[in-house]
């Protein structure tokens, strides 16, 4: 089956990592054409008068699946970030950034295997921020019982198509009683139409304790935005770093699929960026695609691509940030060449 899936490159490293999944997907045996739109500070370098296109947005809508690189919102001049834009306009509601340990990839714990599901739209990444007086400023924490809701409902319903066996809340409904006291308290209610998954809940400090001493405790985490945000970088420097973290934002009718890390300013146009967080990525795009349309050759260019890295990581083909001396270039290549 034939899918058209829109490639933003983004900014940074963005492109260079963009151009390696590409690379990789397009000799996976997956059916995918491309179509490339522009976002972050390079839209704007190229003229537009946004961080974030109409056309870009219009593309997402009509062909309902992204691979996203990286995006460097400028600072000052008033632009919002690119990717808070891009959440709130097609309502992706649903975050999932899974972390395991990876054959060859050097962690202290052997059997982390974790997903952080994450609610995107908005908690204190509402943006609604206030200065009352001088030397005063709010920050407004926002929670609707219909997000806090359809966040659990996603989480439970992942689990239970993915044969996971727990979900477990990341909160501090201690202090926040109102915001996180509704978000639990709506984990608790769509929990009880699924006895076949343990349903647990941790207040935030002591989860993140236990979380580095014993996270094979975890199978699924669901939590708000911002604690989301900062778990899933925590979870992802258990299994090695954000070089190997992928990432899906899912809405209704659209998902975009990105790594977790940023554009690494510090290491861009040298080609030793890792682009592997991107190509797995790009393998939950192709299980997405499986999913939604039943088509197998895209699970099995998903399982190719899967075993490929696997395989080159084990043998220690990797970038320098992972120990080996591959370029960004030479580690699609050794994907590519695995593949045959
Ligand atoms: P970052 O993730 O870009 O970099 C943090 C560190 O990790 C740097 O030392 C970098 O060199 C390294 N790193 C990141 N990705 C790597 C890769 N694939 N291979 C090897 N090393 C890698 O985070 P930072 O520096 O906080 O943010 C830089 C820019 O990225 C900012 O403008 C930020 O807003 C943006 N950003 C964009 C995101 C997105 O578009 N989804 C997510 C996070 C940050």
């Amino acid at each position: 089956m034939a899918h058209t899936c829109v490639l933003i490159p983004g900014d940074g490293i963005g492109p260079e990592v963009a151009r390696a999944a590409r690379k990789v997907v397009d000799a996976s045996g997956a059916d995918v054409t491309w179509v490339e739109h522009l976002a972050g500070a390079s839209a704007v370098e190229q003229g537009h008068d946004s961080v974030l296109p109409k056309a870009t947005v219009d593309a997402i809508r009509e062909h309902g699946v992204a691979l996203k690189g990286p995006c460097t919102t400028p600072i000052g001049g008033g632009y919002t970030s690119v990717n808070v834009a891009l959440r709130k306009k097609l309502d992706l509601y649903g975050a999932v950034r899974p972390v395991r340990n990876l054959d060859g990839v050097k962690t202290r714990f052997d059997d982390v295997d974790i997903v952080v599901v994450r609610e995107n739209t908005e908690g204190l990444y509402s943006g609604i921020e206030n200065e009352i007086t001088d030397g005063v400023v709010t920050s407004l924490k926002v929670a609707t019982e219909r997000a806090c809701s359809r966040i659990s409902e996603f989480a439970f319903q992942y689990a239970r198509e993915r044969d996971r066996r727990k979900i477990t809340v990341f909160h501090k409904a201690n202090i926040m009683k109102l915001s996180d006291g509704m978000f639990i308290n709506s984990a608790r209610a769509i929990s009880e139409s699924y006895p076949d998954i343990e349903y647990d809940e941790r207040i935030i400090d002591a989860g993140c304790m236990r979380l580095v001493q014993d996270p094979e405790d975890f199978d699924i985490i669901l939590c708000e935005n911002l604690y989301g945000d900062v778990l899933s970088d925590l979870c992802a420097g258990l299994v090695g770093g954000l070089g190997c973290t992928p990432g899906a934002n899912h809405g209704i009718e659209q998902s975009v699929f990105e790594a977790v890390h940023g554009s690494a300013p510090d290491i861009a146009g040298k080609g030793i960026a890792n682009p592997l967080a991107l190509i797995m990525s790009s393998v939950m795009m192709l299980n997405h695609l499986h999913r939604l349309h039943q088509d197998e050759n895209a699970r099995d260019a998903a399982v190719r691509i899967r075993e490929a890295y696997d395989a080159c990581l084990k043998d220690g083909e990797t970038t320098g940030d992972l120990g080996g001396s591959l370029s960004t270039d030479g580690f699609a290549d050794a994907l590519v060449k695995r593949m045959g």
